[in-house]
C-alpha cells in the first residue's frame, strides 16, 4: 500500500455511515474511483466507489464502529497500489498489504488485527545485496532487467525499469547492499535525470503491462493423477474448483501450493479460517520444496483476509494476489496464484452493492458480478514482457490462476459457479458423494473437464516412457481412460438391474478395470509421504500398467477366462497400493511390477491350456 509516505492535503469531513460505507462531503470535484481516502483520526483507510455532484460514497477497509460524522477524511488521489520490491517472499500480508507478522507482533489482541494499524509493507532499512546488471551509458526501456537481488536462497529478485520508463542509464551504483528506497539508478530522457530506487508501485485493478501473449504449451504439473491425466492444466492456464463443504477445496490448493511446478506461489486465503491459513503457514515452512531442497516457502508469498478480517477487503486481496502474480511474471517466471475461495469474496460484492442500493440481479448478486470475475480470471496467460532479461534474452512468464468456488449446498447452478464456468478453460467439480465416501480428491471424472489437453500432448509425447507392450502416449491413453469410465457409468443402471454376476464378461472387465482406475490410480491420499505428489514418470507407468492389464485381460477371456480369476490375482493387490509403496524415484519397481503381472496372467494361460488338453 501506498498511502501514508505520500497522502496529499485534500481533505473532506464525513456526512453519513452505513455498514462500512461512508458519505463524504467536500473533495467530490477532485477525486476518481478507486482512490484511496484516510479517514485521519482512526487510520481507516477505504475505496471510493461512486461519486456524486455534491458527495462521494467510499467503502472502508476495516469496521466503522465508533466513527462519528463530520470526522475529517483525506484523499491520497491515488489507487490501491501494492509496493513491488524484494521482500515479499516467505512473508504473510492482509488484503491491503499490511504485513501480518509485524501486526501480530506488534498488537496485543491476540492475533486479531487492530483496527487502524498502519506500517509500510516492506522494511524501509533492510539492506539487500544488489548486483548490477547494465552498464552505465546503456539505453534502458521498460523491463529491462537493471540488476538482481537474492530475495531468498531459490529465487532471484529481478529489478526492473518501471513501466513506462525509457532513456540513458546515467548512473548506478556498485555491487553493495542497499535498503528499497536507495537510489540505485538514474535515467535521462528528454533532457531530464530521474532517480529510481528498487521499490515499485502498482495499482491492483490494472494489468501490468507485456508485449504479447503466447499460447500456452507446457501444462503446470501438479503431482494430482486425476488432474495431470483427465483434467490438466497449462502454465498460463485458468482453472474453477467448485465443491461443497468440506468436499476438499482447501485441501487441493494446498497440495497445489507445495508441488505444482510454477517458481512461485502466491495464495490467498480469502474469507476462509484464519487457522488453516496458520496451519497452512506452519506447513509451508515445514516442508521441504523437491526441487531445491529448501523450504518451501521461499518461494510462496501470503495474502490473508480470513473470515473474522473485514469483507470489503476481500476484492483488494484478490487483485493484490495477482498483481503480485504479474510483478513475478513480468521477471520470467512461472507464477500460480491459488485463490481460496472466490465465492465469500463474490459475497462480499453482493454485501456492498446492497449497501449501495444497486437493482440486484440473479440471488441478490450485482449485475457486475460476470465482469468483475472475468477480469479476474483474464490476468492469467503466458506472456512475453517487454524489456531484455540477464544477457539480453527475451523474458517469458506465465500466470496460473487456480480458484476455488463455494456453492450453498454444492449446487453447482448458483450464480458464482455458473458465471464462473464461462471465463475458465479447466473445471475440476468436488463431488460430496465421493468425498463422502472418502474418495479423495473428490473430482467427479464424469462432470469435471478440461479444455487445456490439445495444448500439451505434445509436451507429454517428449516425455513418454519406453514400454514396448503399451504404445500409447498420454494423450491415447487418457482418452482410453475416459472411455472406460464413462462405459462404466452407463454400465451402472444395467447392474442395478440384474446384477454385475449376469452382465456378460467382457461388461464386467469394463467394471473391474474401472474400479481399479479409481482406486488406485484417481483416489490419493494428500496425508501420505509418498502418496501426496506423483511425478509424470510414475503417472505413466501407474496407468499404463492398468491399461496393460485391461488388454491382457480382454485376450485372456476370449480364451475363457472367467474375469474372477483376475480378481484373485496379488498382482490386483500390489497394483492398488502402487500410489503409496512405489515412490516416485524408484520406477524400476514399476517395471518389475508390469513383469510380474505379465507373468502371472501368462501362468493363468497356461494352466488353462494345459486344462483344456487334459
Ligand atoms: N486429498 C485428500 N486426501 C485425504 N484427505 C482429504 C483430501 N482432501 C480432503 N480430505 C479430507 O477432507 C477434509 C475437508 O477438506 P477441506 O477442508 O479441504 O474441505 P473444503 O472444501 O475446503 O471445506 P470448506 O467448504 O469447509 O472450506 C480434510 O480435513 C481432510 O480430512
Ligand atoms: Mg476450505
Amino acid at each position: 500500500m501506498t498511502k501514508s509516505e505520500s497522502i496529499i492535503d485534500d481533505k473532506g469531513y464525513i456526512s453519513a455511515i452505513y455498514g462500512s460505507l461512508i458519505e463524504i462531503k467536500g473533495f467530490e470535484s477532485k477525486v476518481r474511483v478507486h482512490d484511496l481516502i484516510k479517514i485521519s483520526s482512526h487510520n481507516i483507510f477505504g475505496e471510493i466507489l461512486q461519486i456524486y455532484s455534491d458527495h462521494v460514497v467510499a467503502q472502508c477497509f476495516e469496521g466503522t464502529n465508533n466513527i462519528k460524522l463530520s470526522e475529517e477524511v483525506i484523499n491520497t488521489l491515488e489507487p490501491l497500489s501494492m509496493e513491488l520490491s524484494p521482500g515479499l517472499l516467505t512473508h504473510i500480508f492482509d488484503g491491503i498489504q499490511r504485513p501480518l507478522e509485524l501486526a501480530f507482533n506488534d498488537s496485543k489482541s491476540n492475533g486479531f488485527l487492530e483496527r487502524g494499524f498502519f506500517l509500510p509493507p516492506l522494511s524501509r532499512t533492510k539492506k539487500w545485496h544488489f548486483i548490477p546488471q547494465v552498464k552505465k551509458n546503456s539505453d534502458i526501456n521498460h523491463g529491462d532487467v537493471i540488476g538482481t537481488v537474492q530475495e531468498t536462497p531459490s529465487i532471484v529478485h529481478k529489478i526492473m525499469a518501471q513501466p513506462g520508463t525509457s532513456g540513458k542509464l546515467s548512473y548506478i551504483v556498485n555491487e553493495g547492499d542497499y535498503t528499497i528506497v536507495d537510489t540505485i539508478y538514474s535515467i535521462q530522457s528528454n533532457g531530464k535525470l530521474k532517480d529510481y530506487s528498487m521499490l515499485q508501485k502498482w495499482p491492483v485493478t490494472k494489468s501490468r503491462p507485456y508485449m504479447k501473449r503466447i499460447i500456452p504449451s507446457e501444462p503446470l504439473i501438479t503431482g494430482l493423477r486425476v488432474v495431470d491425466l483427465l483434467f490438466p492444466i497449462v502454465k498460463g492456464g485458468t482453472v474453477a474448483v467448485p465443491g461443497g463443504f468440506g468436499t476438499g477445496k482447501t485441501v487441493i490448493q494446498q497440495s497445489l501450493a507445495k508441488w505444482c511446478n510454477a517458481d512461485i506461489i502466491i495464495f490467498v486465503g480469502c474469507g476462509e479460517r484464519g487457522n488453516e491459513i496458520a496451519d497452512a503457514l506452519k506447513q509451508f515452512s515445514e516442508l521441504k520444496d523437491p526441487r531445491t531442497g529448501r523450504s518451501l516457502l521461499e518461494r510462496i508469498f501470503i495474502i490473508a483476509n480470513t473470515s473474522n478480517m473485514p469483507v470489503s477487503a476481500r476484492e483488494a486481496s484478490i487483485f493484490s494476489g495477482v498483481t503480485i502474480g504479474e510483478y513475478y511474471r513480468e521477471m520470467g517466471y512461472d507464477v500460480a496464484v491459488l485463490a481460496d475461495s472466490t465465492s465469500r469474496w463474490a459475497e462480499s460484492l453482493r454485501e456492498i452493492s446492497g449497501l449501495l442500493e444497486e437493482m440486484p440481479a440473479e440471488e441478490g448478486y450485482p449485475s457486475y458480478l460476470a465482469s468483475k470475475l472475468s477480469s479476474f480470471y483474464e490476468r492469467a496467460g503466458v506472456v512475453q514482457t517487454f524489456g531484455k532479461d540477464l544477457s539480453g534474452k527475451e523474458k517469458i512468464g506465465s500466470l496460473t490462476i487456480i480458484a476455488s468456488v463455494s456453492p450453498p449446498a454444492g449446487d453447482f447452478s448458483e450464480p458464482v459457479t455458473a458465471t464462473t464456468k464461462r471465463f475458465v478453460q479447466a473445471f475440476w467439480a468436488l463431488d460430496a458423494n465421493l468425498a463422502y465416501s472418502k474418495h479423495y480428491p473428490a473430482i467427479n471424472w464424469l462432470t469435471s473437464y478440461s479444455n487445456y489437453p490439445e495444448y500439451i500432448s505434445d509436451w507429454w509425447f517428449e516425455r513418454d516412457i519406453d514400454w514396448a507392450e503399451i504404445d500409447r502416449d498420454w494423450y491415447e491413453i487418457r482418452n482410453q481412460v475416459n472411455e472406460i469410465l464413462s462405459k462404466e457409468n452407463e454400465l451402472k443402471n444395467i447392474t442395478q438391474l440384474i446384477g454385475e454376476e449376469n452382465l456378460p464378461e467382457d461388461q464386467r472387465l469394463i467394471l473391474f478395470i474401472a474400479k481399479l482406475i479409481k482406486d488406485s490410480f484417481l483416489m490419493q491420499n494428500a496425508f501420505d509421504e509418498i502418496d501426496n505428489f506423483t511425478g509424470i514418470k510414475k503417472l505413466l507407468g501407474h496407468i499404463k500398467l492398468i491399461i496393460l492389464l485391461f488388454k491382457e485381460a480382454n485376450e485372456l477371456l476370449k480364451n475363457d477366462v472367467i474375469i474372477e480369476d483376475l480378481k484373485d490375482l496379488d498382482i490386483i493387490d500390489k497394483i492398488l497400493r502402487i500410489g503409496h509403496t512405489i515412490p516416485n524415484n524408484k520406477f524400476q519397481k514399476l517395471t518389475n511390477l508390469k513383469e510380474e503381472m505379465k507373468k502371472s496372467l501368462n501362468n493363468i494361460k497356461y494352466s488353462l491350456e494345459f486344462s483344456k488338453k487334459l
